[in-house]
């Protein structure tokens, strides 16, 4: 019988190191890098293989980042273990990145791992009280392109938490929406199917646009608006423009797709002569039953207006719900005020009184409140109440400390508009009996 030997990996030992990985998995041995990385690292960075005769029965792959060295990945076919043929990789690699200059070469292995001899007799400390941390990142390198071209982006990871009060939406949408599509697997248990595609319909500030984007956030998903208007300049026309584009999102893994004011291109299909948007309603309506194809990604497309969509563009079949989103309760305006007021003065502020004098208000009206507020305080600090008169920047200092108080906060309310009206706030409540599906 002849003996094993230790030489450098060649391509063609890709079925025996694939071969080892199963060898490790059949024993319960969860590596601690995924099969591609090692596959990768093998290619590109330092890798040693044992074999006897043309059979690969042990292998190390290692990678240099740095002064660091890590060893990513050290197997042995069962069979020939306690032979030290581990001791051997291990020299043997470690040889291989000695040009790097590596001051220090570690090795992270599973917990089950069983040749602690062959590190420790290649001079390796086992180290205790370590923990081992690991996040996902969702978005693949690959995808990064394909994602730039769209101009999608990933969102911050708190927009979800950040969206104040709208309690019964923000439960509404993460049971409907953020369950199934997190938990795919254990949805496909229950025999849920996954929704594709939603409408989020309401007045004008009332928080559309923020929960799309608080769902991808949530998600982990990259967040791509479509915007139709940018869509029309293209030459191929919108209806080509959007097709274009939908078939370059098919080529991204997971995605949040927006498309906001949505009853621009899927309004009546009426008129004569029909009107030029018509084509384009029609590659809507061809586009949405591609994309709920395709698993990984959801459509939320928000209206003001959504008695002006089309019938078909809302019929069963397109999208699963069509889920308003109302002005905001009081404790959603609550928490949006001690959102907005700074954190120094919302102690002293009557917040309970700002909460009653904005029903009716939407979120972005009560943002727009909250920053007038704020201005004219700081005015009124800087420039009334003598703080640049008395001179001095340290005095306009003291005298900004102050910040906004209860009263500023209601001037300000009471100069704002609403944008949402009270008939306009009517129609929408007919609006969710007649068409919203939740
Ligand atoms: N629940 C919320 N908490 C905090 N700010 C909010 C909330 N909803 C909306 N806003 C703010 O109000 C403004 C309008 O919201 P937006 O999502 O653009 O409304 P819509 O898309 O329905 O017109 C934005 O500046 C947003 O940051
Ligand atoms: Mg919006």
């Amino acid at each position: 019988m002849t003996t094993w030997r230790i030489r450098d990996f060649h391509s063609a030992d890709l079925d025996g190191i694939l071969h080892l990985w199963e060898s490790l998995k059949a024993t319960n041995v969860e590596p601690v890098y995924a099969l591609s990385e090692v596959l990768a690292s093998c290619e590109k960075d330092h890798a040693v293989v044992a074999v006897q005769g043309d059979q690969v029965v042990g292998a190390a792959v290692g990678r240099a980042a740095h002064d660091q060295g890590w060893i990513v990945f050290l197997a042995t076919l069962p069979e020939y273990r306690g032979r030290g043929i581990g001791t051997s990789l291990l020299a043997a690699v470690e040889n291989r990145m000695a040009p790097h200059g590596l001051n220090k070469l570690s090795a992270l292995m599973p917990e089950s791992e069983t040749r602690v001899e062959a590190f420790l007799s290649r001079g390796f400390v086992l180290k205790k009280n370590l923990r081992y941390f690991e996040r996902t990142i969702p978005v693949q390198r690959q995808e990064l392109e394909p994602l730039g071209l769209l101009g999608g982006r990933i969102l911050a990871r708190d927009l979800w938490e950040n969206v104040a009060g709208m309690r019964n939406e923000k439960e509404l949408l993460e049971r409907r929406l953020v369950l199934p599509l997190a938990e795919a697997d254990l949805a496909d248990e229950f025999g849920v199917v996954p929704p594709r595609a939603v409408v989020l319909f309401g007045p004008p500030g009332t928080g559309k646009t923020t929960f799309a984007k608080a769902i991808a956030s949530r998600l982990e998903w990259p967040f791509v608006e479509v915007f139709p208007s940018r869509l029309a300049a293209d030459p191929k026309g919108l209806a080509g423009a959007l097709r274009e584009t939908f078939l370059e999102i098919a080529e991204l893994e997971h995605a949040v797709v927006f498309i906001d004011e949505v009853e621009e291109i899927a309004s009546q299909r009426s008129g004569e002569p029909p009107s030029p948007l018509q084509g384009v309603t029609n590659e809507l309506l061809k586009i949405i039953p591609a994309f709920r194809e395709q698993p990984g990604r959801l459509l939320v497309c928000a209206t003001n207006f959504i008695r002006a969509l089309d019938t078909a563009f809302l019929r069963h079949g397109r999208f699963d719900y069509v889920i308003p989103i109302g002005l905001p309760d009081s404790e959603a305006r609550r928490a949006m005020w001690e959102r907005f007021i700074p954190a120094t003065v919302v102690d002293d502020v009557d917040v309970e009184l700002l909460v009653d004098r904005t029903e009716g208000f939407s979120p972005a009206d009560i943002e727009y409140a909250a920053r007038s507020a704020s201005q004219r305080a700081l005015e009124k600090a800087v420039y009334d109440d003598g703080g640049l008169a008395s001179g001095g920047d340290v005095s306009i200092r003291e005298a900004v400390r102050k910040g906004p108080a209860t009263q500023d906060y209601l001037d300000a309310i009471g100069d704002t508009r609403t944008t949402v009206s009270k008939e306009v706030y009517e129609l929408f409540l007919e609006d969710i009996d007649a068409l919203g599906r939740v």
